[in-house]
């Protein structure tokens, strides 16, 4: 007899209590718990039709297939890469990202241009017609790419079983129902049970699937952190509407490398891969102005060169406005305490205005003496010099620190024409020689002043 009880669940992490708490023990989250109606008594481990289940025994490792040289190529050498070399036969992938971001449109483009394979492309969020049009914009170049619009679970399951498809993608994992629960699409108990349904089929038919999932800027909402434990790999797509550029990014990888980026440019045509990024993230302009600074910087395993501009002015009334876009505030608001006590600049009664240039995202701390050398800049109102670029740490006592794979930083910078570099006294360097570009390593940011503006 199947029975109905409620219970309690976590919207950031998934943990189960039967009754509603303020935090929650698991993760720390305050106020994540939401009320949940769950069927018990149901068994949840059924087999899906048609599925047999193998029995496994102890092998020595080198005797196990290597699954490597099998990844499905996608036919995007930006997504490959975030995805360690392709897709791994039997892998179950979670691509995240905030609604509009441009999931579906990745995915879709994707299936439509892998020729000569077979794509089951299974959606709950869109209409055939609505497809159809977006694949219009896109162009058709694979004429096996099927579209299924449908929510139900098992019914997925059935067709993934009898189309055989080389990949599924499943379009999101918000809209399934799975019919071994009672729960409503959308909630925590559905999510987890149609992930684990969908996981069960990925590893014993070895089709990888694909699942979309919408997320907001926080992570709370909609679940996808929960599955970040069942999947095998979580890729998040980013990037600001109001830009074109759009980073994808691995956030956990059991076949690859976590740190791997792919960066991509929505075009009125789907997107467009960008493989030289330093190009597009400099901005162009003939007359050098005061604010803006070039870091190296490296994301993933790339090193590419990024622009800062700041913007400081005399605050207009009694609170300085502090605004970023693009880094973080409070590591901004550091760099402006350390500018006042260390340099003796009276930041603390200016407006300040932080923009990292293209709308991306920066996590690497290299870019501070960049952040530093802008902000420097514009409170002087005196230009940077030109082809300079910046790569290192500053801590809390002004000091310059070290960066990782600063010979890699430098010749990027010099590959694109830069003539000098500014980092850290205390980098070990490489024996490579870099003959084109000046090195100049600095102490302390007052060091860095003093050359810069001397
Ligand atoms: P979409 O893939 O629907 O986002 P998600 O699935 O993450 O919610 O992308 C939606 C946005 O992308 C929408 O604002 C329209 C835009 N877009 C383009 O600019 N060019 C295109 O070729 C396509 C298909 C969409
Ligand atoms: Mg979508």
């Amino acid at each position: 007899m199947a029975k109905t009880k409620t219970l309690f669940f976590c919207r950031n992490c998934g943990h189960e209590s039967p009754k509603w708490l303020g935090k929650c023990p698991g993760c720390g989250e305050w106020n994540t718990f939401a009320e949940e109606t769950v069927v018990t008594g149901k068994s949840g481990k059924t087999t899906p039709l048609g599925l047999v289940q193998r029995m496994e025994v102890p092998t020595p490792v080198q005797e196990i297939e290597s699954s490597n040289e099998k990844r499905l190529d996608t036919g995007m050498a930006e997504l490959n890469r975030v995805l360690g070399g392709g897709l791994v036969p039997g892998s179950l992938v979670l691509i995240g990202g905030e609604p509009g971001i441009g999931k579906s449109t990745l995915m879709l483009q994707v299936s439509l241009n892998l020729e000569g394979k077979k794509i089951l492309y299974v959606s709950g969020e869109e209409s055939r017609q609505q497809i159809r049009m977006r694949a219009d914009r896109i162009g058709i170049r694979n004429e096996n790419c099927l579209i299924y619009t449908e929510v139900s679970t098992s019914a997925i399951t059935q067709q993934v079983l009898a189309v055989q498809p080389d990949f599924v993608v499943v379009d999101s994992i918000q809209t399934l129902q799975s019919e071994q629960i009672e729960a409503t699409a959308g909630s925590i108990t559905q999510i987890r049970e149609s992930a684990a349904e969908l996981n069960r089929l990925a590893k014993s038919s070895q089709i990888p699937v694909v699942l979309i999932g919408h997320i907001t800027k926080d992570g709370v909402i909609a679940g996808p952190k929960i599955l970040e434990h069942m999947v095998d790999t979580v890729i998040q797509f980013e990037g600001d509407r109001h830009y074109g550029f759009r980073i994808l990014r691995a956030i956990k990888n059991r076949f690859g490398p976590a740190s791997e980026l792919g960066i991509f440019e929505m075009l009125h045509n789907g997107l467009r891969e960008v493989t030289n990024p330093s190009e597009l993230l400099l901005s162009q302009r003939e007359n050098p102005v005061s604010g803006a600074s070039i870091a190296a910087m490296i994301e993933g395993l790339r090193p590419m060169m990024v622009e800062t501009q700041a913007l400081v002015g005399q605050a207009a009334y009694g609170t300085p406005q502090r605004s970023v876009t693009g880094y973080d505030l409070r590591r901004l608001n550091m760099l402006l305490a350390v500018l006042e006590k260390r340099s003796g600049l009276r930041m603390g009664s200016k407006d300040v205005f932080l923009n990292i240039a293209g709308g991306l995202r920066v996590d690497d701390p290299a870019i501070d003496l960049a952040v530093v050398a802008a902000l420097v800049s514009s409170a002087n109102d005196i230009p940077l010099p030109e082809k300079t670029a910046f790569a290192a740490e500053v801590g809390l006592s002004g000091e310059v620190r070290a960066v990782n794979r600063v010979d890699a930083r430098i010749s990027e910078a010099a590959r694109l024409g830069f003539e000098e570099i500014y980092i850290s006294r205390f980098n070990q360097r490489g024996p490579s020689k870099h003959e084109n570009i000046r090195v100049v390593t600095v102490g302390d940011v007052n060091e860095l002043i003093g050359k810069l503006f001397g």
